[in-house]
Parts: C-alpha cells; structure tokens; sequence
C-alpha cells in the first residue's frame, strides 16, 4: 500500500497535467500555449534571434554569413548547428547549417559564422546566399548536435570531408589551430582528407594551409578528371592505420558510405563519427501499412504509413520541421495515443502523451498526434 500511494499520486498529477495541457491546447488552437507565452515576455520565452551583419562570398552560390546573436545564445561546441528560421514569402522555413567559426570567434562575442552552398532548386539557400539577405534577422535554435571533439582529446584525429561538410570540420580544426597557437600545439596530431570539385571550390583552402600542425590532403574532380573515390585502400594511403585514429566525417551520401564500408572492413566502425546534411527519411520513410493517423487539433484521420511529418504536410498542416532526420527538435510533437516506431531506433512507443520527432517515427497502429 504504502508503495502503490506514491504512484497513484503520480499517476493522478500526471492525469491533471495532461488535462490542463488539452484544456490550454483548445483554448490557445491554432497556437500553442507555448507560442502565447512567447508573445507576452518575448526576452524570456520568445525564439533567440540574429541579425545577419555580413555575407561573405567563397565561389558562385557559395558564401558565408555573419550573425550577431541575441544575448541568451550559448557558445557552441565546434561542430554542433543551428537550426535557422526565416520567413520567405509570408511562409517561416527551418534549415539546419552547422556552425563554421569557432567558438572564440575573432568578430567578437555572441557572433557566429554560417558556410552555406545553395542547393539546386532549393527554397531557403539560395536565398540565403543572396547578397539581399544582409540585415536580416532571422530566428536560431540553440546549437545541437553530437558531431563534437571528445573532451580529452585522443592523440590522433582523422577528417574526411567532401564540398561544403567541411563547415563543421572546420569550426572543429579553428578551434584546434587556437589552441595550438595558445599553448604551442593543439593536443593532437590532425590530418584531413578533404573532396572538392576544384581548388577554386575548395572551402578554407588558405586558411587550411596556414595550420603547420595539419596534415592537408585535397582531392579535386579537377585534377583527377574524373570523379573522386575512396576505399579502404585508398584511405589507408593516407593513413595507414586510420582504423585506430579518432574519425569525423561529413560530406555527401556516397562518401560518407564508402567512409562507413572502409572502417568496418577494418573492425573499427566505432572510431567513426558522421554528420549527414541529408535524410534518409525524406523519401517519407518505411511504415508498416497498419492503422490510421489522427491530428486531434485539426480534426483530421489519414490512412498513410509514411512518416509522420511527410503525413502532416500532406494534409497541409505545415508543422516545423528543420532536419528531417530527428536531430534538431524542430518537428517535435506530443503524441496522444497509439504505437509508433522510431526509424532511427526501431524502437516502438505505445506510451501516451509522449513528444515525439515527426520526421523520423511512423505509426504502427491507429495514433492520434497533437497537431
Ligand atoms: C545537421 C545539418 C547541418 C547542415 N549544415 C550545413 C552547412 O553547414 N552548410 C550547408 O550549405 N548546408 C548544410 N546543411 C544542409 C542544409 O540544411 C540544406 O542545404 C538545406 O536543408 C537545403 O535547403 P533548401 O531549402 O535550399 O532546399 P529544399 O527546398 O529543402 O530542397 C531540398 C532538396 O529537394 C530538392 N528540391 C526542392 N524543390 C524541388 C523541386 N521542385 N523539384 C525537385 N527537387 C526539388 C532540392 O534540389 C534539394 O535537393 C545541413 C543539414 C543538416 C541536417
Ligand atoms: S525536423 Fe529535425 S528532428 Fe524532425
């Protein structure tokens, strides 16, 4: 008895949680409460913001931008990103880029760098990469991510980058180059094997060459004639024995999976750490033809098995979504019932009133979703 009392009065604030939060749900729809608090003290709840001071060109449709952020942004850890928020044409869009400055930024306190390459046909890059987008203020997550230095460094680090994923690599090796310049060394040794279709498109090339402690190897289209590849083979001509040196990569999908195949072909996959700018769920994902999805709020029931976001959009609810990958948080949404499976996981939720990631998780049985 005196065990089940504790739980019973979780259970009952639980209940009582979740009542208020419909009740503040209904009376705040469209809007969430969270959105009304945002406009009554915007210093303390609203989103943080910046102002993009500077852009910088590097070659056509590639450039970085410059942003003074709002006081509450905390400095990042080389390699993490933000998820970015702009309105273009009336409509908000959330983009993710990775942080390219270093967290000690010469440019002063609370100002970040942006490299961004336009994507062909996209919505939000090849704006931002427009000269016109200079005094802008736009909205910022906090930076996130996982792709980050181990806090005791190892005593060899490995980068292998292609086009622009060099920008978090980048903001990871100023970092190092600072440190090195304080204490004479940067605490490991650095090579980094770095794609690009040109020296002309090779991002930071100055800059890379000015770091003594780095161990530089570029690849260009250009000079092979031909498109670039690696194996194991060939990353092993850099480093022979790369599969015991602490790795970081990021750059397109074909090579960051020959980059996977080369480390497991060594029994190391492990010393391997990724970053992709692009999701395997975008496609709409896997689901398991089983049930109908429910948006309570907009009163809307689909029979679609894809993931939820694709789902949502489909129905034109145009919820925030940035990734599309479950990593920024952005589409993050409260389930209110039914079985879910986690695309990255596999893991299945039958828990209610959970939040979930829409972009990544799919229904398995009849859900309701919050939206
Ligand atoms: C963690 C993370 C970090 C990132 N960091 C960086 C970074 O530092 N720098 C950087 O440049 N990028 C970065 N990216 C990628 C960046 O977010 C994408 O470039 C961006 O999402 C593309 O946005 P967009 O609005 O321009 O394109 P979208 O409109 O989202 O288009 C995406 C894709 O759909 C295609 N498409 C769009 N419309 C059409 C159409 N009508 N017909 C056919 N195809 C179409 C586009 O060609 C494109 O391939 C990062 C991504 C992530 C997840
Ligand atoms: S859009 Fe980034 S977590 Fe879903």
């Amino acid at each position: 008895m005196d065990t089940l009392q504790p739980v019973m009065a979780d259970q009952f604030v639980e209940s009582l949680r979740t009542a208020l939060d419909r009740a503040l749900g209904w009376l705040t729809y469209p809007r969430k409460p969270e959105e009304y608090f945002a406009a009554l003290a915007p210093r303390h709840f609203g989103p943080l913001r910046a102002e993009i001071i500077a852009l910088e060109p590097h070659f056509d449709g590639c450039a970085t931008l410059v942003l003074r952020t709002d006081k509450r942004f905390v400095a990042h850890k080389p390699g993490q990103f933000v998820a970015l928020t702009l309105e273009i044409d009336g409509v908000r869009r959330t983009r993710c880029f990775s942080i390219s400055s270093a967290p000690r930024s010469a440019r002063g306190p609370r100002v970040i760098e942006l490299t961004i390459k336009s994507t062909a046909r996209g919505t939000v890059t090849p704006r931002l990469v427009h000269p016109s987008i200079v005094g802008t203020t736009v909205e910022l997550s906090p930076p996130r991510g996982s792709f980050v230095l181990d806090d005791e460094l190892p005593p060899r680090l490995l980068f292998i980058t292609g086009g622009s994923g060099i920008t978090p690599v980048i903001s990871m090796l100023r970092a190092l180059d600072q440190k090195a310049i304080r204490e004479g060394a940067p605490g490991a040794k650095g090579t980094l094997l770095h794609f690009a279709k040109s020296e002309r498109e090779a991002l930071f090339l100055d800059e890379l060459k000015q770091m003594p402690w780095l161990d530089l190897h570029l690849v260009t289209e250009e000079a092979l004639g031909r498109m670039p590849s690696l194996d194991e083979a060939s990353l092993a001509a850099v480093v022979s024995d790369f599969e015991d040196t602490r790795a970081y990569a990021c750059g397109p999908a074909p090579l960051l999976k020959a980059v996977e195949a080369a480390f497991a072909a060594r029994g190391a996959p492990g010393a391997l750490t990724i970053e992709r700018f692009q999701s395997a769920f975008d496609s709409g994902g896997e689901g398991e033809g089983k049930g109908t999805v429910h948006f309570a709020r907009s009163n809307k029931t689909v029979n679609d098995h894809r993931t939820l976001l694709v789902v949502a959009e489909e129905q034109g609810l145009e919820p925030k979504s940035g990734c599309r990958m479950g990593i920024c948080g952005t589409c993050h949404c409260k389930k209110l019932s039914g079985a879910t499976r986690d695309l990255r996981t596999g893991e299945v939720s039958t828990e209610a009133n959970v939040d979930i990631a829409l972009c990544s998780t799919v229904a398995i049985g009849d859900v309701s979703i919050d939206l």
